[in-house]
């Protein structure tokens, strides 16, 4: 999957009376991963491979879900560990359900627990950044509502990585030592006593972590939320100052919840409800693309990436009235109604960037501020199966290795998800969001994200997933892949691995993938953007082919697997 530039008169050439489609260059020659009945997207190639095996061998789009997730807690743990959260989408029997497993704010948890610390980290390092975790709850819950295979079947695979190892890569190795900028790491599962991260190439076991997932194996969530797993983690987090309790964890509860649907270039787009702000903002963007006619310009040219960058500040400058549904004043439908959205586009043109009436747009809270640079610590995988049902799922433990916290007895690495809220008022948190009152720390409450699974219906069957980790962002990731998949005849592939661009509505800045072409980004800059080179995002995604396969990308931007059968 090589970054190559193409000509585009060589495909200008062309005879003239071929389709408007012909017209467009991809930027990059790639391939999908193909699967006839079933296929599995994922960040690790281990985690796919699980979750291809328990499809082949009769289990549904659940329950492969639940063996991809628990062998990426084994593999990558700095964003899978069984120690965070997430939200998924999935389709069973031709519905969308949204389920919320996101990590919650212990009951101890306080609006000024940050700022009156006397450490300015204590949000991101260590155990006050530690929201009760949701994994192992919403795997468990995803399986009792539509496994079909046994519950200790699927967790199987991951059991025997943790036991026998597996060998780290390039990218383990990176993130191992990339976070001794942040932590002491010495004497923990992959770091020497000398705090040395293990080098590429080593087996790594995980006897204890494997101990862990036998207890959940065997008793499902009671393995993890009660018992010896549980003690472990409160004390752990006790010890690293933290204030998580056991009834914190005994208490843990999943939600399921209205995923937020629209129709929008022909296709009906379910994406994930608050406590994100993904897919309201998603919608809005796509609303706003299909006004705007976006697709009248090429794809990847300067003139549709002045456009896309023109949304991405309108939509995200809605952030501000997300957070968790309990605290928010304005339903998501209020945000991406089509009278607002007209607005909206009736404030961009084509010819330059421009400043609407930002003030007009005011609904009634507090406006939040986003950004810096990328951070890889989520996922995402997408599972379908023989039947068309799907999971599209992000998990994350909010930082690269969460909070640094691994507990003493199980070595279960924990999130620092508590860093999502609002925890210290305005100031940038560690994806240099800053963020409104409305997503002040509560006990109980859910931190404010930007994860955007994605589930895409035509004419009421499946026939696109789509997500990605990156903060907020994720959301525009998803929103371009989802846009050049609508819109154009490129495989998955090559519009996966197609350079990208971001804005958070603040900083006022496009940020654009390094392979982004030099005449783009001068052309942006006439047009009055800001620009900085700086990698946006990963995306997963799978797409229905118009012979009935499955296409699937994992992206090129880091390590990953597909596995179709
Ligand atoms: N932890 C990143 C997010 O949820 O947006």
């Amino acid at each position: 999957m090589r970054f190559e530039f193409k000509r585009t008169s060589s495909v200008l050439a062309l005879n003239l009376t071929v389709a408007a489609f012909s017209l467009m260059a991809a930027t990059v020659e790639a391939a999908p991963t193909i699967g006839r009945s079933g296929l599995v997207v994922s960040a690790d190639h281990w985690a796919s491979e699980a979750g291809k095996q328990v499809l082949a061998s009769g289990g549904n789009a659940a329950d492969a879900a639940v063996a991809t997730a628990l062998v990426l807690a084994v593999t990558r743990p700095y964003f899978g560990s069984i120690g965070g959260g997430g939200f998924l989408l999935v389709r069973m029997n031709g519905k969308v359900h949204a389920l919320d497993y996101r990590e919650r704010a212990p009951s101890a948890a306080r609006p000024d627990m940050y700022t009156s610390h006397p450490n300015k980290k204590a949000s991101e390092i260590g155990g006050l950044a530690v929201a009760t975790p949701g994994v192992v709850r919403g795997l468990w819950d995803l399986h009792q509502k539509f496994g079909k295979l046994p519950w200790t079947r699927l967790a199987e695979p991951a059991i025997r990585l943790a036991e026998s190892g597996y060998v780290v890569s390039g990218e383990i190795h990176d993130r191992l030592k990339e976070s001794l900028a942040d932590f002491d790491q010495s004497g923990k599962t992959f770091w020497s006593r000398e705090g040395k991260p293990l080098e590429v190439g080593t087996t790594v076991r995980q006897p204890k972590l494997a101990a862990a997932l036998r207890a959940i194996q065997k008793q499902g969530p009671g393995g993890f939320y009660k018992g010896p797993v549980a003690r472990d983690i409160v004390e752990t987090v006790k010890k690293e100052g933290g204030i998580l309790t056991l009834a914190d964890l005994s208490e843990y509860r999943t939600l399921w919840r209205d995923p937020l649907e629209l129709n929008v270039y022909g296709h009906r787009v379910y994406s994930m409800p608050p406590p994100s702000s993904g897919g309201t903002l998603l919608l809005s963007e796509l609303q706003m693309a299909e006004k705007l006619k976006l697709h009248d310009e090429k794809p990847w040219s300067g003139a549709q990436f002045h456009l896309l960058a023109e949304i991405m500040r309108r939509a995200f400058f809605e952030r501000q009235y997300i957070a968790d549904p309990r605290a928010m004043t304005v339903t998501p439908a209020q945000i991406f109604d089509p009278a607002r959205i007209a607005r909206w586009v009736s404030t961009v043109t084509r010819d330059r960037r421009t400043e609407p009436d930002w003030k007009s747009f005011d609904l009634d809270a507090l406006r939040a501020q986003p950004a810096k640079e990328e951070r890889l610590e989520t996922t995402h995988y997408c599972v379908v199966d023989r039947d068309g049902n799907a999971v599209s799922a992000t998990t994350t433990l909010n930082g690269n290795y969460g909070s640094g916290v691994w507990t003493s007895r199980f070595g279960i690495n924990l999130n620092n998800e508590m860093d999502d809220f609002t925890a210290r008022p305005g100031e940038p948190n560690m994806f240099g969001l800053t963020q409104s009152a409305l997503n002040k720390v509560e006990p109980g409450k859910t931190p404010l994200s930007s994860m955007t699974p994605t589930i895409v219906e035509k004419d009421g069957a499946l026939v696109m997933l789509v997500g990605s980790p990156g903060g907020p962002r994720i959301i525009n990731s998803v929103f371009q892949v989802l846009f050049w998949a609508l819109t154009t005849k490129f495989d998955i592939d090559e519009i996966v691995q197609a350079p990208r661009v971001h804005h958070q509505f603040l900083p006022d800045i496009v940020f654009h993938d390094r392979t982004l072409n030099p005449e783009v980004v001068r052309l942006l800059e006439e047009k009055g953007h800001k620009t900085k080179a700086e990698t946006v995002a990963r995306v997963y995604a799978i797409r229905k082919r118009a012979d009935g396969l499955w296409e699937g990308a994992f992206d090129a931007r880091g390590e990953g697997g597909g596995s179709g059968y």
